[in-house]
């Protein structure tokens, strides 16, 4: 202890007297107040329990969760619960650059989106879930007015985002036949209205802008027969022509959720409204005993609305009464939002935590203070451990203030999802947060979430246990070698908050919904002795990266090699990293004549080697990429030449010549590992 005290203080300039009473002064306040463990509240080493035909299942429930309030079935009953018990609290809160926040109350966001409902019946919809409305806009204030004004009618959400491209806007509007979109801005707008210029949708009659906009755009918009309306127009026209709520029932549609399929279009995931209640009821439910948010409680929304996660996160948010205050909508100015706003609730993803921890790390420069940091990490986790969770500790004042406050310094409740978190970041950001820190996994058609990590339960490299709304089983992958009977195997998912299918497209449906309602994710786990999930392998040749972007590997290879000098390509993405890398094996006619453009000779080998030469094919390639439409994360960042063509003699090709991924991965883990730390530095 004398040891510590003295490295830790001995640099300081302190005189160390002072030191030596802070430290005693320190001890005995310890002590005094020595914190008091938190025990879980569920056996740890039984965190499942199995069921017949295989599936296993939450604990302490019998029957699948329907909802958690009894009045909260639907998303309408959610928002109309919060406003009761809030007692019409704050709810939607909002901010301009260095202001504090202004805060819309319960009753002002369903007066909002009553009047606003009433505008889309007025101007010809029905109050009736066939009538799909489109939302093309950042997460603010007005978003979730805009979704409560459908609910308020049956109506159903479509939500749109550009970071699909712009032809997946036109897609979605076509295949879920749009007439109506609120949007955020005049320029997303007069996308909108381009594309019904050029003939591509249209269905579009409608469109509600939020922000101000010039007399241009209404007319560009009349030309073609699309009739432009403010916001604040909208309401008004709502209110003058009001119609009472026509409240929607737990099985009809709420919304349908576009995701990014690996290849070809988006396919739009129908969710009802007991789909999203039961999920909700899934997440309080397993965390009750240990948090159950109250009208104190603020979560701060700059996860993309359009996903599940974020919604269901709101969602849980509204039925207890506590507030969601947005972002101003700049990734960069989130730290100010959360220091003004200090949320209580902060869902994140790992590509967020993992900045936090490169931050930390690359700060603690010199050796004492990595070791420090290092040495704070393992006490503050070894409590953690021990079922003390609390940042008033030494460290916490020493080492960890900053990562706190620079999160608004209140943060009760961590929840990571969308893609796998590497176990020495969880671990790290659970020692440093002095909170609870939970993570979640689960996919759009089962409405965000399956799996969520138990009260208590703080080792990482799994996913937790099955929510209360549904069962999880394991199914036979014998191509891959996985089996239920060792607990491997593909992830089934059977519940309240499985979805009814793609939009228009039974055959997508067809291929993960079988006929006894499984849904099959496409992921492989293997459950570990105390019935918690752990995520081992991806089915098909398709990965997520850090972001949650889905990559398919073969796709990609196909159209990198029509790069000249590249005979064959290996495409590798490790999931906890956020961008792809890949082993070229050069086409030894071509390479020759390519390097001496380059100003550079030599023999084959030589030419491998040469760096100019690698980053000439680099920088081929991602111009190919990029002619042939792959999105950024698609792209290679680094690769390494490889001078011995991949066959089946070596064992990196299949008797069909299709590469062997899980060797080829094996045999070049050396240089994936390499180039993965040369990106970097
Ligand atoms: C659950 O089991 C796994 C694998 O045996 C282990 O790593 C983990 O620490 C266990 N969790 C708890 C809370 O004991």
């Amino acid at each position: 202890m004398l040891f510590i005290f003295n490295f830790l203080f001995s640099p300081l300039p302190t005189p160390a007297l002072v030191c030596l009473l802070t430290f005693g002064a320190a001890i005995f306040l310890w002590l005094i107040n020595r914190p008091q463990p938190v025990f879980p509240p569920v056996d740890l080493n039984k965190q499942s329990v199995g069921i017949e035909g295989g599936a296993r299942k939450f604990p302490f429930q019998n029957d699948l969760m329907r909802c958690y309030f009894p009045d909260a079935n639907t998303m309408y009953e959610i928002f109309q619960r919060g406003l009761a018990v809030s007692d019409n609290g704050p709810c939607l809160g909002y901010r301009k650059p260095n202001q504090p926040y202004r805060w819309l109350s319960y009753k002002q966001a369903s007066d909002r989106a009553e009047y606003l409902g009433s505008c889309l019946l007025h101007k010809g919809h029905k109050p009736s879930p066939d009538q799909f409305i489109g939302i093309f806009s950042q997460n603010r204030p007005e978003w979730v007015i805009s979704e409560l004004a459908c609910y308020t009618y049956s109506m159903v959400v479509v939500p749109l985002y550009d970071t699909l491209g712009a032809e997946a806007i036109v897609h979605i509007v076509n295949k879920a036949d749009i007439s109506t979109v609120i949007c955020d801005t005049p320029q997303k707008a007069s996308v909108l209205i381009e594309n019904v210029e050029k003939s591509l949708t249209p269905s579009l009659k409608l469109i509600i802008v939020m922000d101000p906009f010039d007399d241009d755009l209404k007319q560009r918009g009349e030309k073609c027969g699309v009739e432009v309306l403010s916001l604040f127009d909208a309401e008004n026209l709502g209110k003058e022509n009001f119609r009472k709520p026509v409240p929607p029932n737990p099985e009809d549609l709420s919304i349908i959720c576009f995701t990014s399929g690996t290849t070809g279009d988006p396919k739009g995931a129908l969710l009802t409204h007991e789909n999203i209640a039961s999920n909700v009821a899934g997440f309080l439910k397993s965390i009750e005993t240990v948090f159950q948010p109250t009208c104190n409680d603020v979560t701060i929304s700059y996860l993309p609305l359009a996903h599940m996660f974020e919604r269901v996160v709101q969602a849980v948010v509204y039925s207890c009464g506590a507030r969601v205050g947005f972002f101003q909508g700049d990734i960069r100015l989130l730290p100010d939002d959360m220091k003004t706003l200090k949320p209580t609730v902060f869902p994140t993803v790992p590509r967020l935590v993992n900045r936090v921890y490169d931050k930390v790390q690359s700060e603690a420069k010199t050796p004492l203070k990595k070791f420090l940091l290092n040495l704070a990490v393992a006490i503050k986790f070894n409590e953690v451990k021990n079922g003390i969770i609390r940042r008033d500790s030494l460290w916490d004042k020493l080492i960890f203030a900053k990562i706190q406050d620079s999160l608004g310094g209140k943060v009760r409740f961590v929840v990571t999802a969308a893609a796998p978190i590497s176990p020495p970041i969880l671990t790290f950001f659970r020692a440093a947060m002095g909170c609870m820190v939970f993570e979640a996994y689960g996919q759009t058609e089962c409405t965000g979430g399956c799996t969520i990590t138990s009260p208590g339960d703080w080792t990482s490299g799994h996913v937790g246990a099955p929510l209360s709304c549904n069962y999880v089983k394991l199914k036979d992958v014998p191509d891959m070698n996985y089996f239920s009977v060792n607990n491997e195997g593909e992830i089934c998912i059977k519940g309240l908050n499985v979805f009814r299918g793609y939009l228009k497209d039974p055959e997508k449906t067809q291929e993960v919904l079988d006929k006894d309602g499984w849904l099959h994710t496409g992921d492989i786990g293997c459950w570990l002795p105390n019935g918690t999930l752990k995520i081992i392998d991806r089915k098909k040749n398709i990965f997520k990266l850090a972001q949650g972007e889905y990559i398919a590997p073969e796709k990609i290879e196909n159209i990198y090699t029509r790069s000249g000098p590249v005979s064959q390509i290996f495409i590798y993405g490790e999931s906890l990293q956020s961008y792809l890398v890949g082993v070229v094996v050069p086409d030894p006619d071509v390479l020759p004549s390519f390097a001496v453009k380059l100003g550079i000779q030599g023999s084959f080998e030589e030419l491998c080697q040469s760096k100019i030469v690698k980053e000439a094919i680099l920088e081929d390639l991602q111009k190919i990429g990029k002619e042939n439409g792959l999105k950024s994360f698609e792209q290679v960042k680094n690769i390494y030449i490889h001078p011995e063509a991949f066959s089946i003699e070596n064992g990196l090709l299949t008797p069909t010549l299709k590469a062997k991924r899980t060797h080829l991965t094996k045999h070049f883990r050396a240089q994936i590992d390499s180039l993965y730390e040369s990106i970097q530095e």
